[in-house]
């Protein structure tokens, strides 16, 4: 693989916005499989909505509902602009968030500050990144230097072998993942989760994660956003060949939540496909700690700008907090207990 360049790896982030808030790169046939979990109506809840407790424990802070923007960009101005409006709408709604791969800042450090948030968002739990294949060729004090320029609770390490296939450059190399991983749960002052990248992690690969230490995971299963779809429309012929065959390649979201919920992680978040308050809790009775949305907030910032994805999380609250009503939840704990 030949290293991409700075401004390679600053023209990818910008397609790949460009493709996630207008192209078509959703999965065609896979859902998150959310739609086949059924709660029990509760017709006699016997408590007020005011009565409802969403809040949730993740990573050490309280989040006000079980709520993340997962993460997505980074490494140039409008991803800045980007980071720093999601950052805003996330400390006033006391959701986490989540930053996208700062390989562009390992890079290019001049680029830090369009990851740096902590300004307009004092207290949310944010979550750093960077791709395992990355994270191997680093050293310890070089990821923990990433997580300390933004002032992350906890780093993302993603897994996307899929999406590497489809591109051109992109790695064909990953052995050591699960040695890199087990490095950086020893060695960083932070938590290390384990993220896919919108294929799903089965419960074998849980298996092995817990294995090397890591104690939190985020699913990013199939159903929302297809990142082999994303590449395919990026790729050379070759590439768009085998994008076409594996456009819809991965585990849905709801499987992986469930699979992966047996295996006893401190954490699961739930990201891949989740549109709803309604998924979320979905997510939440499978197993899920927290659930997250990428792609659909970002087309609400695009569309309506701060105010827009503050709509967009507020409607996903509403929905959140009538679920527990009719489901008669009083909390989240209750929630992973009832009947469906
Ligand atoms: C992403 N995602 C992502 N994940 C990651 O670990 N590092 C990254 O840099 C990015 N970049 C990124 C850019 C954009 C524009 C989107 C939409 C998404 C993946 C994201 O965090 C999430 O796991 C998946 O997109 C699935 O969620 P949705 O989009 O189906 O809600």
């Amino acid at each position: 693989m030949t290293e991409p360049t700075a401004e390679n790896l600053a023209r990818r982030k910008s397609d790949h916005l460009d493709l996630a808030i207008r192209g078509d790169v959703g999965f065609r046939r896979t859902t998150t499989l959310l739609e086949c979990v059924r709660f029990v109506h509760d017709a006699l809840p016997d408590c007020a909505v005011s009565d409802l407790d969403t809040s949730v424990h993740v990573l050490g802070k309280t989040l006000r509902a079980p709520l993340l923007i997962a993460g997505m960009t980074g490494g140039n101005e409008r991803a800045r602009d980007i980071n720093r409006s999601l950052a805003e709408v996330a400390e006033e709604r006391g959701c986490a968030l989540g930053l996208g791969s700062q390989r562009a800042m390992h890079k290019d450090p001049s680029v830090t500050k369009s990851y740096q948030v902590r300004d307009v968002a004092p207290n949310v739990l944010l979550l750093g990144n960077i791709g395992v294949v990355q994270a191997a060729r680093m050293s310890n004090q070089e990821v923990e230097d990433l997580v300390g320029a933004v002032g992350a609770d906890a780093l993302c390490v993603h897994l996307n072998p899929a999406m590497e296939l489809i591109q051109s450059d992109g790695d064909r190399d990953f052995r050591g993942g699960t040695e890199t991983l087990a490095r950086l749960a020893e060695a960083l002052s932070v938590p290390v989760i384990a993220k896919e990248t919108g294929c799903g992690l089965s419960r074998s690969v849980g298996q092995r994660l817990r294995k090397a230490g890591v104690r939190h995971v985020d699913v990013s299963g199939a159903g929302g956003t297809s990142w082999v779809a994303v590449e395919t429309r990026r790729a050379d012929a070759p590439g768009q060949a085998l994008g076409e065959v594996l456009w819809d390649w991965g585990i849905p979201t709801a499987a992986s939540v469930a699979q992966v919920a047996e295996v006893g992680f401190e954490t699961v978040f739930a990201t891949g496909g989740i549109k709803t308050g309604l998924d979320i809790a979905r997510a939440i009775a499978l197993g899920a700690t927290v659930g997250g949305i990428a792609r659909p907030v970002l087309q609400a910032l695009d569309q309506g700008g701060i105010a827009g994805a503050r709509a967009h999380l507020e409607a996903v609250e509403a929905q959140f907090r009538a679920t527990l009503l009719l489901t008669g939840s009083r909390s989240v704990a209750d929630l992973r207990r009832c009947p469906r």
